[in-house]
């Protein structure tokens, strides 16, 4: 099976082709991943008109290059997949609607691929792991932690009450003075700052529940900066050594919670994999191995190209959705949210449900 992924829901334009055997193993044919952080690097940030822009521009020539790159012509592709959301939705119009081209052009399935799913599912694309799993999803817009059942089964186990861990990386990096996306260079910097000059929380620390907060944690090193301006290079390391180690203690203890949920309510999980951007941070992977160790269990990474946002994991979702027969029509809708897991509500007890859910 050869299935065209696309994706468009942030800030890279990219295209993949990938094959899937009849046992269900997957080849990354081609994999090409273009990042608007240049465009968007001077605003601080994601702009969603210019993301838009920049994928229409972009878009035909990435497809082109992948399937070149796999030496596939579009009659031997057997289906066609779009990221149709969660995410900014200019972008994704632009990938749904290129898709249903195709798809319509060639007379090939279309399949319109949750965003989520695809990060979710990824693993068993670079690890032919078995469900269920435990995902650990932290990027940009997302953090949680869910179940991964089966195809289309999703259960959340734990989510963030406001910021993504990945936002609030780039928020410190900003209030730091450190340039977009802000994640990577804390993490740069951490690495000679010292972690205990400053006191900060660690956010929902020994709570029931399997979810995450990082805005008190995010104001706390603002007051600590506001403290010492002018920030010489080494306030600002040890503040982001600081922050760094805070998400780091709260994630293990939220990602141990969520585990123990998991096995409640699942048996035992075949892993706990990682996915998403911040999934790309050293220090964090090492504090998942010892999470992983203590819950006995396998701790499986996808690679960092694979753990942001990328072509493959998309045309992989849409193949393992196309061998279950699960294809969508011309009227597939592009959506800006779209939940994983279609019964997870607003954690209880928290005002701000902007994020993450
Ligand atoms: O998955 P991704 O590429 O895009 C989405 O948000 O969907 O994740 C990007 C996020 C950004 O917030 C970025 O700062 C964060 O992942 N990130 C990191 C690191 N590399 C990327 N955060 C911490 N440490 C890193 N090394
Ligand atoms: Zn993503």
């Amino acid at each position: 099976m050869l299935v065209l992924g696309i994706e468009t829901t942030c800030d890279e334009t990219a295209a993949a082709v990938i094959e899937r055997a009849p046992d269900g193993s997957g080849t990354i044919r081609s994999n090409i991943v273009r990042s608007q952080v240049d465009e968007h690097a001077r605003f601080g940030g994601v702009v969603p008109e210019i993301a838009a822009r920049a994928h229409v521009d972009l878009l035909d020539g990435i497809i082109d290059r992948a399937m070149k790159d796999a030496g596939v012509g579009f009659a031997e592709l057997s289906g066609v997949a779009a990221a149709a959301g969660p995410g900014l939705i200019g972008g994704v119009i632009v990938g749904l609607t290129t898709a249903k081209a195709i798809a319509m052009v060639h007379n090939t399935p279309l399949v319109a691929v949750n965003h989520l799913e695809a990060h979710a599912l990824t693993p068993r694309l670079t690890d032919k792991l078995e469900f269920p799993y435990c995902l650990f999803l932290a990027s940009g817009g997302h953090t949680q932690i869910v179940a991964v059942v089966g195809v289309g089964q999703y259960v959340r186990l734990g989510t963030t009450v406001d910021d993504a861990i990945g936002e609030a990386f780039d928020k410190v990096a900003k209030m730091l003075g450190l340039p977009y996306p802000g994640g990577p260079k804390v993490e740069q910097a951490a690495l000679s700052g010292d972690a205990a000059r400053f006191s900060l929380p660690r956010p929902m620390l020994g709570r029931p529940d399997a979810n995450f907060s990082l805005s008190g944690l995010k104001t706390a090193v603002r007051n600590e900066a506001s403290r010492i301006v002018p920030l010489e290079p080494q306030d600002i390391s040890d503040l982001c050594a600081g922050f760094q180690a805070a998400v780091l203690e709260s994630t293990a203890d939220r990602l141990s919670v969520g585990l123990k949920l998991f096995r409640e309510q699942f048996g035992a999980p075949h892993a706990l994999v990682a996915a998403g951007g911040v999934a790309a941070n050293q220090a964090i992977r090492g504090a998942l191995q010892d999470v992983a160790d203590k819950a006995q269990t396998e701790l499986i990474m996808p690679p960092p190209a694979l753990c942001t946002d990328n072509g493959a994991m998309i045309a992989w979702a849409g193949a393992e959705r196309l061998a279950l027969g699960l294809t969508d029509t011309m009227e597939a809708q592009p959506r800006a949210r779209w939940l994983l897991d279609a019964n997870a509500t607003a954690p209880a007890g928290y005002g701000n449900t902007r994020a993450g859910y």
